[in-house]
Order: C-alpha cells, then structure tokens, then sequence
C-alpha cells in the first residue's frame, strides 16, 4: 500500500485512533466498528489491528464484488446500501458501543444532514462518532467590469445542497471563500447533529473532541465526538485526552498540512525534535510555517508507515 499519495488522511486515522484508544480504556465495552472501508479497508485494518475490534461493519453503496473479495478479514460484514438506508432500515444495529465513521467525499448535503440525525438519535453512550465531508470551497462567483459580484453562485449552491433555511439569512460568497466555508459547514452539521441529540430522553453527554482540516488534495474537514453516559463530566474527558494535541474541542481546527520536505532535511529536523519554542529548529530556505507543520506530524509520519526521510518526500 503506497501511503505517500494520501499522508494527511493516513494521519488523521491515528489520530482516530489514537483518542478511540483513549476511550476503550476509560470506558470499556464490546465495541464495535462502522464505516465507509471501500475496498482498501484502510480504516478497518488499523482498527482491527489497533484496537482488536472484530466485530466491523463496512457500508458501502457503490457495487460490492471488489470489497467483497478484498476484504481483509472475514468478520467484516458489508452492507450494500446507503449509509442512511443502512441505520433507517436496520441493516446495522446501534445496539452497543460503537466507533463509528463515516467518512464521505461530498460536501455537506441533505442526505449527509440526515444521517447525522439519525446517528444523534440512535447511537448509544459510549460511543465514538466521526463525520468526514469535504470543505473545498465552490470557485468563486462571475464579476462585472467593476469587480461586483454578478450572482452569488456559492450562496446559491449552498442553499440547494442543505436548505436556504438552515443558513445565515446574510450570508455572501465572501463567507464562503476559504476556510470560511468549512466553518459554515461545521455550523450547520453542529446545529443538526446536536438539535437531535439533545432531544434524546436519556440525555446523553456529547463532547466534540476532533476539529480537523486536510488536504491531500481537496481540503476535507473532520468533526468527532463522544457520546457518553449522561453526567459525564468534562473534566474527566479533558484528563482522558491529556498529551494529545490534536484535541480540540471548539471552532478552532487542526490544520494538518504535511510539508515537502527533502531527506536531508528531514534527518536535520528529526536530531532536533522534540523542540518547541523558544528555539524551534531552522533550515536553510525553508519557511518557518513548514517547520512548524513537520514538528506537528513526524511523530505520525512515522506510525504511519513512513519511516525513512526517503519515504517522506512528496508533492501534491
Ligand atoms: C473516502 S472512502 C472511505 C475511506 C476509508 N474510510 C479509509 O479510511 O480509507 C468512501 C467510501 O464510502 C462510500 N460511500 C460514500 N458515501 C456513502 C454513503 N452515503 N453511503 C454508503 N457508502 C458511501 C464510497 O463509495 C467509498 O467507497
């Protein structure tokens, strides 16, 4: 399996793994895994393997024959359908403790929302959700001769994929430039997943713990969380995550960016890491940003089955 075309996702599945790791230990269970493994099973392998979950079902609503046949371990089940006919209709059962991820290349749309409802519904406490969307935003809207907006393509598009109703009544394709438009995004899926959680009569606890942006090509935006027994306190969540610095529990985001960065270059950085400030290290021609980037996630790269500086070298 080649990692380098896809080092910033194959990251974030540690990350995943890494706080789901955390929560089995604190809150131990028969847990089982859901998600989206196509026919690399990429996700199903690490959690298997990390977390020695067996019980895993993959849905898939693309024609199954390759998954089938490519499926790395027999417990795996297959679900052909739609994610959203898969819970609807009973085809996977929330019946006890789940990781469940589902992990989609669209941007945020009608049937996305609707999943997220019926997982805040449905999925018992203590379990561990993960939402993946896509969060590039639209290209942006013609001008006149003046520099002034013609029509707000990216305001109008937005509207069609998830509900005029469910958007700020100002908002302008500016809002929606850049990052902005994740944020939108996560505010509407927040609003969404949270209106249907709270309505739950047992109350469960919900802590956003995975605020993440990538781009291995298009940028992608992950949100995640625990749901958790009622009156979990979230001291005790904080204390639970101690040492991971890809928590993060608000709007601000991990921007996880793995830089180019050259085998000599990366044996230098490696002798002098850990450092943080004041002395971070310095490399001739290299901008701070990137230093700072490759301090965030050589300890990754490496799990992540890049291990020699050689591996490590890439483009977009
Ligand atoms: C991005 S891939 C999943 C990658 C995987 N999570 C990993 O870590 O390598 C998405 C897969 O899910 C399928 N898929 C996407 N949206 C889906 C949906 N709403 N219902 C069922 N399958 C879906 C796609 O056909 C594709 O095979």
């Amino acid at each position: 399996m080649d990692y380098r075309h896809r080092p910033a996702k194959n990251i974030e599945r540690l990350f995943i793994v890494d706080m789901a790791r955390r929560l089995t230990v604190a809150f131990p269970g028969d847990y089982q895994y859901i998600g989206f493994g196509a026919f690399e099973f990429i996700d199903f392998q690490l959690v298997h393997r990390a977390l020695s979950i067996d019980r895993m079902f993959s849905i898939e609503r693309d024609p199954i024959e390759r998954a089938e046949f490519n499926k790395p371990f027999r417990s795996i089940k297959i679900v052909a359908a739609d994610s959203g006919d898969a819970i609807r209709d009973g085809l996977i059962e929330l019946d006890r403790p789940t990781i469940l991820w589902f992990d989609y290349t669209d941007k945020l749309n009608h049937s996305i929302l609707a999943d997220a409802v019926e997982v805040a519904r449905n999925v018992p406490a203590p379990s561990f959700v993960i939402f993946t969307f896509n969060g590039q935003p639209r290209m942006s809207s013609p001008m006149d001769d003046g520099g002034r907006v013609i029509a707000d393509r990216r305001v109008e598009a937005m509207k069609q994929d998830i509900g005029e109703e469910r958007l700020p009544s100002d908002l302008t394709d500016e809002d929606l430039s850049a990052r902005g438009f994740a944020r939108i995004q996560k505010r509407v899926f927040d609003s969404e997943f949270l209106g249907a959680l709270v309505a739950r009569h047992d109350s469960p606890s919900w802590f956003q713990v995975l605020n993440l942006q990538y781009r291995d090509g298009a940028l992608m935006q992950t949100i995640g969380g625990f749901c958790l027994p009622a009156g979990t306190k979230g001291a005790d969540i904080r204390r639970m995550l101690r040492g991971l610095d890809f928590f993060r529990a608000g709007d601000d985001f991990v921007d996880l960016r793995v830089p180019v960065i050259t085998p000599r270059e990366r044996m230098r950085l490696d002798q002098k890491l850990p450092r943080r400030v004041p002395n971070p290290p310095t490399l001739p021609g290299v901008v701070e940003d990137d230093i700072t980037a490759y301090r965030e996630v050589y300890r990754y790269l490496h799990f992540a089955g890049l291990q020699s500086a050689v591996e490590t070298t890439w483009t977009d």
